[in-house]
């Protein structure tokens, strides 16, 4: 059968639908576009091969307050060196001659000579170590110690000379050292935070949440890296108590730090110096006059607390990570003060404070380093 054309007019146009049914193809568009990313983050999530651990945490930690507290210390802040020192990690001082050493993101070790009036301070790039120089601390014949997650644990000569003290133990190459203290009987006790992830990847550590630092010390005498205490969770602060019987080491995730004794009855344990702090502790300090000063990067905050302890979180800030859209979660940066007991002297923060990593109490001031600032921030301690 063949078709016959006719020469008929065209048909009339179909009825035009009741305007009812025009919401149907808007719905099903609605739909979609509520069904599609969802969709889409299941897929993600199905296929995204970063498994992150449960952390041993029962509850959520509660937090302890300090009798002193400053929730505004950017109001009174100066800056020193500002534009001249890129993200300045840790703050050390030099009494002999009233110089502060800090490191920087651009791999310079910086000499700032400070002055009463902030903006006088001069800053001189000393010894670029190539890495990017992290915790510091002076060794007993004035050299800088200097922990560098790029390079390992560098022994600075007061020349500029730089050199490679250890840069693994045990067969584990270290990947994050973070911070150091020295002995008087010259043993070098310091940290590697991670044996996985490095500096620059280091949010992979905190999301993964397992256990890849150590506790580490260096003898001078026989070059030997000794391992003191494993599997601890982003291990990144350290510092020795005035009567040199243990240091006290911090457990970023679960807002504490613990204590390692070095020598007396107790040596070799562990137990916790203080829990339930108001952030996520960075770099500690001891100031020689009875107190311990701790730079929390970022003050507590249910996200990140609900984050620790559910890994599918953690998983999902994972994914946001890789497209570059995990949403800020830091705030209310500062230090937190305690004595040599670990009792709570003294809180000082800011809303818009992010990432200080160190307070050091020079004279009456405490001066910041930071990941974040190209200065170091310095509050006046009345
Ligand atoms: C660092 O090097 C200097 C100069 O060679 C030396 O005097 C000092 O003892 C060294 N420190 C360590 C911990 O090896």
């Amino acid at each position: 059968m063949s078709e016959s054309r006719t020469d008929s007019p065209p048909p009339p146009p179909p009825p035009q639908p009741p305007p009812k049914s025009s919401l149907m193809p808007s719905l099903a568009v609605t739909l979609l576009s509520i069904l599609a990313p969802i969709l889409a983050v299941i897929i993600l999530f199905r296929r995204e091969p970063f498994d992150p651990a449960p952390l041993p945490l029962h509850e959520l930690p509660g937090t302890v307050s300090a009798p002193l507290v400053n929730s505004r210390v950017l109001r009174g802040a100066e800056t020193v060196g500002a534009g001249r020192v890129a993200g300045p990690e840790d703050v050390a001082y030099d009494p002999a001659s009233g110089v502060i050493y800090v490191g920087c993101a651009d791999g310079w070790v910086k000499r700032v000579k400070v002055s009463d009036s902030a903006g006088d301070s001069t800053v001189e790039d000393w010894v670029n170590t190539g890495g990017r120089p992290l915790g510091l601390a002076f060794g007993r014949d004035g050299e800088l110690i200097v922990c560098d997650p790029y390079k390992g644990l560098l022994n600075v000569s007061k020349h500029g000379t730089v050199e490679l003290l250890t840069d693994e133990a045990e067969g584990v190459k270290f990947k994050l050292t973070d911070a150091a203290a020295v002995a008087r009987d010259g043993a070098i006790y310091f940290t590697d935070a991670s044996y996985k992830y490095t500096f620059g990847e280091f949010i992979w550590d905190v999301l993964e949440g397992r256990p890849h630092g150590r506790l580490l010390s260096y003898d001078p005498a026989t070059k030997e890296t000794r391992v003191l205490a494993r599997d601890l969770y982003f291990a990144n602060g350290i510092a020795l108590s005035p009567d040199q019987s243990f240091n006290v080491d911090l457990g970023f995730f679960r807002r504490r730090c613990k204590r390692y004794y070095i020598n007396g009855e107790r040596k070799g344990h562990i137990d916790t110096f203080i829990s339930s702090l108001p952030g996520y502790p960075d770099n500690i300090r001891y100031d020689g006059e009875g107190h311990y000063w701790i730079a929390l990067s970022s003050g507590n905050s249910w996200s990140w607390d609900l984050a620790f302890k559910y890994p599918f979180i953690r998983k999902a800030a994972a994914i946001l990570e890789r497209l570059n859209r995990r949403p800020a979660m830091e705030k209310n940066s500062g230090v937190f003060q305690v004595d040599s007991e670990g009792t709570p002297v003294a809180h000082y923060y800011d809303p818009q404070l992010l990432l200080i990593s160190s307070g050091n109490k020079i004279g009456n001031y405490l001066y910041c380093g930071s990941l974040h600032y190209p200065h170091i921030l310095r509050l006046k301690l009345d």
